[in-house]
């Protein structure tokens, strides 16, 4: 199999310490394996510890006294290189990506494509940064806004989106000029592992991204809680965000979370029902349903919804889930055994409460499956949108489907739940995907596509329960890695009171 480098399998793979790659002080490893083959060792993590935190931070703050002076321009100038450097390896990188997290190769390719877009999108804020200049009040006296750097960013980021998610968070905090201290998820610490790299080679000086690997309990608590962090952007579940949130709220540290979703695509009555389906199988079931952006909810109009549920369940039960490195697989297994008893949970728990099993329902666990965490894509149909498989996150091949009686209908189901992200409509009638996306209540809204496939250039974020009012990626990302600076300049020589002296003007 193809590597990025010449690591030989089941290397034992390094923290990055103020531009030192060595073992964590605890002496301890984590493994990480293949979730389609359990059997297939990828490597062996340091299993850090606060102490490895403690210096990781203390390098990231003093890195930030230089790497703050660096013209954002030249920062780019590093940016923009890691990003060819990804894009001449991105076979290589998907591949790795595809061994340790399952999600198919084509998915992987499109991961780590992700990392290159936002690489070289942030890069060319390195020449923007926009702030603004406006006239003063006053006589002789100059006003405007410039951005600032926090200093040390704690990035703390999931397993689904193991190198874009990085990008999202690290690419903005570098550009802006702070320092990073990293902890990947332990699941695919080796794609974060070789992004780390990358950005090394490419020229961001020691201490400026110190790459830590553990758990949350050892790691990501003492990177949130330190004083000598400014700002903490986390990705993951709503419960472990509102943690971090409350670890961070005494030292007033600037928070970003970005956490669950409970994504739904309305289908009206005059929607193209092929595209729809289409639309579903992939929202749904790509990435194994392991987006927060997943289309886990369908409401169909009652008139189509037969029709609809036909075809969706044919399309589903023809995916051929499997190892994501073969290329006729179309679904990978989920990412642990965990995940995968989450998703089994949940079948139960859709199956007790009365919805209709329809497509799929249980893990496959013979022949070729035998070694991976493989579930069958599930579909429920006779949801009541009041169930736990319509209101909460699932995090695998589940879509529950609900039935709806106008746009009106779809549109209270869609914002009965506590999560925000994505949603979705499909319809021929512009006033209908006008209303739509205007009164329902999330960050992302797409008319005739799936809730899935954000791009990079745009704010990605969610409301309610989903974030904390923040969004990533696009110029939004600046937001959480700055902050503003109002500047006056008086060059009239004497005192000028603003407020005050404006009469004699
Ligand atoms: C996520 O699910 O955590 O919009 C990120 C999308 C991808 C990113 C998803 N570009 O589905």
């Amino acid at each position: 199999m193809a590597t990025t480098t010449a690591i030989p399998t089941q290397a034992v793979y390094h923290n990055l310490i103020d531009g030192v790659w060595a073992p964590s002080g605890s002496g301890g490893l984590f493994e990480n394996r293949n979730p389609a083959n359990a059997d297939d060792l990828i490597g062996r993590f340091q299993a850090s510890t606060a102490e490895d935190v403690e210096r990781a931070i203390d390098a990231a703050r003093r890195a930030f006294e230089h790497w703050r002076l660096v013209p954002a321009p030249r920062r780019a100038e590093i940016l923009f290189r890691a990003a060819q450097l990804i894009a001449e390896r991105k076979e290589a990188l998907a591949r790795d990506m595809t061994r340790e997290m399952g999600k198919v190769i084509e998915e992987t390719r499109g991961d780590v494509q992700e990392a290159i877009d936002m690489t070289y999108f942030i890069a060319g804020e390195g020449r923007r940064q926009y702030g603004q200049t406006v006239p003063s009040e006053l006589r002789d006296k100059w006003a405007m806004s410039v951005r600032q750097p926090l200093g040390v960013c704690s990035i703390v980021t999931p397993w689904n989106f193991p190198m874009a998610i990085p990008s999202w968070k690290i690419g903005p905090a570098l550009i802006c000029g702070n320092t990073v201290v990293f902890k990947p998820a332990t699941l695919t610490p080796l794609s974060a592992w070789h992004f780390v790299r990358i950005l090394e080679e490419a020229g961001v000086p020691p201490g400026v991204v110190n790459f830590v690997t553990g758990t949350g309990a050892e790691v990501g608590d003492p990177m949130i809680a330190s004083d000598d962090v400014s700002v903490v952007s986390f990705t993951g579940s709503t419960a472990v965000g509102r943690a971090v949130s409350m670890k961070a709220a005494p030292s007033f540290k600037k928070v970003h979370l970005e956490m669950g979703g409970k994504n739904v695509v309305m289908i009206m009555d005059d929607a193209h029902l092929d595209l729809a389906v289409e639309g579903c199988v992939w929202g749904g079931f790509g990435t194994t349903g392991q987006r927060c952006t997943a289309a886990s909810r369908v409401v169909v109009h009652e008139k189509v919804h037969d029709a609809f549920l036909d075809r969706f369940v044919a399309r589903a039960k023809a995916l051929r889930v499997g190892d994501g490195l073969d290329p006729k697989t179309d679904m990978g297994p989920s990412v642990s055994d965990g995940q995968r008893k989450t998703v089994m949970e949940y079948v139960d728990i859709g199956v007790k409460e009365g919805a209709r099993l329809v497509c799929g329902g249980h893990a496959l666990t013979g022949g070729l499956h035998r070694k991976g965490f493989f579930h069958e894509p599930t579909i429920f149909a006779d949801v009541h949108p009041s169930m736990r498989v319509a209101q909460e996150e699932i995090f695998g091949p589940v879509v529950s489907v609900i039935r709806c009686r106008s746009l009106d209908e779809a549109i209270t189901i869609a914002n009965g739940v506590s999560y925000g992200l994505s949603a979705s409509i499909y319809t021929q009638d512009v006033n209908r995907a006008f209303t739509a996306m205007r009164d329902v209540y999330t960050g992302i809204f797409y008319v005739n596509a799936p809730t899935i496939g954000a791009e990079v250039h745009l704010p990605f974020g969610g409301t309610k329960d989903t974030g904390n009012g923040h969004r990533e990626a696009g110029t939004a990302a600046l937001d959480v890695f700055s902050e503003w600076k109002s500047v006056y300049i008086d060059f009239s020589g004497r005192l000028q009171r603003a407020q005050i002296d404006t009469a004699s003007q």
